[in-house]
């Protein structure tokens, strides 16, 4: 049995105070089931974590740098989000990919450090809706995953988490039928399983991820390949606890 997870990705929102308290009101209410995880502007990482102390509820970034330290101005590493009681970190973010030139290539070299820190990825891809209507979301897929986890030994690869979150669902409103967002885990685990066998592919976390609702999310986590959401707009609102409350 795959644990459900249900992340929240709070993108540029919040400041630590504003955070901590939202955290705080929240954080009791989650019924006992899903791996909860808030992903949270680097700033508020120590600050949320604090509020949340003593509730199981996972805090994380939502980038890193693969580097250990230097000259990269404004960037953090995955020894300065360890350092502030995070455990996850989301990478390869399709704004990411968009906004700052995410590639593949960098998703594999954050993804490994990450792992290698200790730090549990929540590894995205998904497609762009012209790459839909082409036709080339499975082959795209195939692709995302096998470049991200280029390198990445079979134990190592397991503790991750793969988001599928079709470009042209995060923050329209516009959802995935249940029917797409399964299809598309299923290939997802598909490949995994091309990569690391049958087992691993039955054991890997696939969420999916694109204007997530308290209205949506009951049947969307009800598919068979679907281990939960990640979570944008939905998770800022107190609405984020019924999406935690449908995971169970
Ligand atoms: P959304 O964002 O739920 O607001 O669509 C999802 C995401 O960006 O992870």
């Amino acid at each position: 049995m795959r644990r459900k997870v249900v992340a929240g990705n709070w993108k540029m929102n919040h400041t630590p105070c504003s955070g901590a308290e939202f955290a705080k009101n929240i954080a009791p209410k989650f019924e006992a089931g899903a791996e909860v995880v808030f992903c949270v502007p680097y700033v508020a990482l120590y600050a949320v974590r604090e509020a949340v102390e003593g509730f199981p509820v996972g805090i994380g970034a939502q980038n890193l740098h693969f580097e250990d330290s230097g000259a990269y101005t404004g960037e953090a590493s995955a020894d300065m989000v360890l350092s502030t009681g995070a455990k996850y970190v989301i990478i390869g973010h399709s704004e990411r990919r968009q906004y700052y030139n995410e590639t593949d290539e960098t998703v594999n070299k954050k993804l490994s450090k990450a792992v290698l820190k200790g730090l549990t990825p929540i590894v995205c891809i998904g497609e762009h809706l012209e790459q839909r209507n082409q036709g080339i979301t499975e082959e795209l897929l195939r692709i995302q995953v096998k470049i991200a986890y280029r390198g990445v030994n079979v134990d190592t690869a397991l503790s991750t988490i793969i988001a599928y979150e079709p470009v042209w669902a995060i923050g329209t409103g516009v959802v995935a039928t249940d029917e797409q967002a399964q299809q598309a885990c299923a290939w997802v685990r598909g490949v995994f399983g091309d990569l690391y066998g049958k087992d691993a592919a039955s054991k890997i976390r696939i969420l999916y991820g694109g204007s997530v609702t308290a209205a949506n999310a009951k049947a969307l986590f009800a598919m068979p390949d679907i281990d939960g959401g990640l979570v944008g707009g939905a998770s800022l609102k107190p609405e984020f606890v019924d999406i935690v409350n449908a995971a169970k």
